[in-house]
């Protein structure tokens, strides 16, 4: 890896946390943000950074990307190379609740990143999309040449929102751009607002579970590393397609391209806590989609990496770093 200094925003957060922990401990130099927000237990915020700051080319700065004026001091004085966009109010069930955090975060928050961007000019601009972006597409597996104009929760909708601020910006102003539309992101140290998370904490207290739409949902479940892994990997990579040379704007689904069925995810997660959990089905939940599933061809032949790492594999590391970290012994 070239030695470039790298803004993540959102490094407290899940993704931030585990990029920021790879390319520093690479020796990139990582400047990380978060606002440290409240939408889910803030100690494991604290608990990733505490891991971060002992990784010397690591630093960390309490900043809300909403703040202009903090954003362009960072910006002027650290002069990026590189700047990877992850803070958002990320959740799909809460933008029904609070939809006025989603439009702060997601765009004003974004519209700041993209402006400290084209006034500090930068080398790359990496942003967090989402597979929410196809809502209910039919058509599978979900290709970025999809139609993705018909979002079915206000979260999809600002992270469609984002694609297109940011080719906006890339069309007029010639900043690099890379957008990563994230399937179902899971592993250690991850978020307790997602159903993986959640469904542990109840299956350990012995709780019953909610089953939405009772049961028959698909999910394209992709594990942590591979995210971080093709991410790296992304950085680099030039802008060399005819389409790129005339526009530097590309966008990457990055999912597992195998869809684990609900129950199959719960069965699964079950053996790995020794436990079966008391089951409550429910009719489906406003905003979320049936089913998700990527295309990932493109990323395949650009980076030459897909990810690979199975739902059993992925949710056994997830597990054993709960009981670890929440000092639990079960089976
Ligand atoms: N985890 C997934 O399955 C998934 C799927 C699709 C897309 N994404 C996207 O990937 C990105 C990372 O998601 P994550 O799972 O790590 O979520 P996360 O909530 O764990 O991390 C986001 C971090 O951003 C911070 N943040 C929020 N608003 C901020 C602001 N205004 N200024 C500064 N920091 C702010 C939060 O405090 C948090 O630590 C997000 O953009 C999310 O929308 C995630």
């Amino acid at each position: 890896m070239i030695s470039y200094k790298i803004l993540v925003t959102g490094a407290a957060g899940f993704v931030g946390f585990h990029l920021s922990k790879l390319l520093a401990s690479k020796g990139v130099s990582v400047i990380g943000i978060d606002s440290l927000n409240e939408y889910y237990d803030v100690q494991l915020k604290f608990d990733r950074l505490k891991i971060l700051k002992e990784i010397s080319n690591f630093t960390f700065r309490c900043v809300n990307i909403c703040d202009k004026d903090a954003l362009d001091e960072l910006f002027q004085k650290e002069k990026f190379d590189v700047v990877i966009n992850l803070a958002a109010q990320a959740g799909v069930r809460y933008s029904i609740d609070k939809p006025y955090k989603y439009i702060d975060s997601n765009l004003i928050g974004f519209i700041n990143i993209l402006e400290a961007c084209r006034n500090n000019p930068v080398k790359h601009l990496i942003y967090a999309s989402s597979s929410s972006v196809y809502g209910n597409t039919i058509e599978v597996p979900f290709s970025v040449k999809n139609r993705t104009d018909e979002p079915v929760s206000l979260y999809a909708a600002t992270k469609k929102a984002n694609e297109m601020m940011a080719h906006s910006y890339a069309a007029l102003y010639k900043i690099p751009m890379t957008g990563l539309r994230f399937f179902t992101v899971y592993g250690p140290w991850g978020r307790p607002d997602m159903a993986y998370f959640s469904f542990t904490n109840k299956i350990v207290n012995g709780e019953t579970i909610q089953v939405y739409n009772h049961g028959d949902m698909e999910r394209d479940f992709t594990y942590i590393d591979d995210i971080t892994t093709a991410i790296e990997k992304l950085i680099n990579l030039p802008f060399d397609t005819p389409e790129e040379q005339d526009k530097p704007y590309r966008l990457f689904n990055i999912g597992n391209n195998k869809p684990v069925r609900l129950m199959d995810f719960i069965s699964t997660l079950e053996k790995h806590l020794g436990k079966e959990a008391p089951k409550k089905f429910l009719p489906m939940q406003k905003g979320d989609v049936y089913r998700t599933y990527a295309d990932i061809t493109d990323l395949e032949t650009r980076i030459n990496f897909k990810p690979h790492t199975s739902i059993d594999e992925g949710l056994g590391k997830f597990v054993s770093w709960y009981k670890d970290y929440y000092k639990i012994k079960l089976v």
